[in-house]
């Protein structure tokens, strides 16, 4: 994760994005922090990416790279007010493969990361998602990953990779209508696909999380699952009731400031598969 010391919203990359909304900064490192606290009262560990001045998006780690099996594939950002912030991505984890020897992670078996830089144009984990189960990864494109990305996540990652069309501005990310909430089940919201996509969508997961377009327009699809803690925006009561309903443990969390810049809880987390 990664404070948003200099978040602001000062250019319109999204339809979220209102240059003339004023951003209550204290309020954004406020809700931020309960974010970072809720995910460590959770059990996990936080690693914290310094800030820079000058990439107020910066705070939306989770478009930053993307990891399976202890590869990294880093991102290439689509617009040139984000392009720096591969760079400090890419630090991170080298600096993280020399502090952490094999065997002192906590999970104790993680021996470094293998960063690939890459080619095409691909928003991290912004487009891309991991299914464990069957070790699938679910990649979006039609706003901001190219689609010859995702055969080269597929290349780099050695997992395949499944295309799915976004087709509405507003969720102009994977994971803005998508996300995993355990080993083999997802939630989505149809709508921000394809028919295409939507097909393949079910024929994959038939058990899915079905979410309405107002759990999107909420940022309820923005979440991050350890497969039974759903940590989510406090704004997307409906998807909350829909997640105690398919057995998991909703935590709501505010963050209204960060809304601003078109992004909420997914978006400000990085996750690490080692
Ligand atoms: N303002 C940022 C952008 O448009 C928001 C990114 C949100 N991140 C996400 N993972 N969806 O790039």
């Amino acid at each position: 994760m990664c404070p948003p010391a200099y978040f602001d919203v000062k250019y319109v990359i999204n339809p979220w994005m209102d240059a003339t909304t004023p951003v209550d900064a204290e309020l954004a490192v406020k809700q931020w922090d309960r974010l970072r606290e809720t995910l460590i009262e959770l059990g996990h560990r936080v690693h914290v990416l310094a800030p820079q001045v000058g990439l107020p998006d910066m705070v939306y780690a989770a478009n930053g790279a993307f990891s399976v099996d202890s590869t990294v594939f880093g991102a290439r950002f689509r617009y040139p007010q984000r392009a720096a912030e591969a760079a400090a991505h890419q630090a991170f984890y080298a600096r993280l493969s020399s502090e952490e020897a094999p065997g002192e992670d906590a999970g104790g078996t993680r021996a470094g990361w293998r960063f690939v830089a890459p080619t095409e144009i691909n928003e991290g984990e912004g487009d891309f998602t991991y299914v464990p189960g069957p070790g699938l990864i679910l990649a979006g494109y039609g706003f901001r990953t190219e689609p010859a990305a995702h055969a080269e996540a597929q290349e780099v990652l050695a997992r395949p990779v499944i295309s799915l069309r976004l087709v509405d501005p507003r969720f102009y990310h994977l994971d803005m209508a998508l996300a995993v909430l355990d080993d083999t089940t997802i939630a989505y919201y149809p709508g921000a696909f394809s028919a295409s996509a939507q097909a393949v969508l079910r024929q994959l997961f038939p058990d899915a999380v079905v979410a309405s377009e107002s759990d999107a327009l909420g940022f309820g699809l923005n979440l991050v699952s350890d497969g039974r803690n759903v940590v989510l925006s406090a704004e997307a009561s409906d998807m909350a009731a829909r997640l105690v309903a398919a057995g998991y443990l909703p935590r709501l969390v505010e963050l209204t400031e960060l809304k601003k810049g078109g992004g909420s809880v997914k978006c400000c987390v990085a996750e690490l598969r080692g």
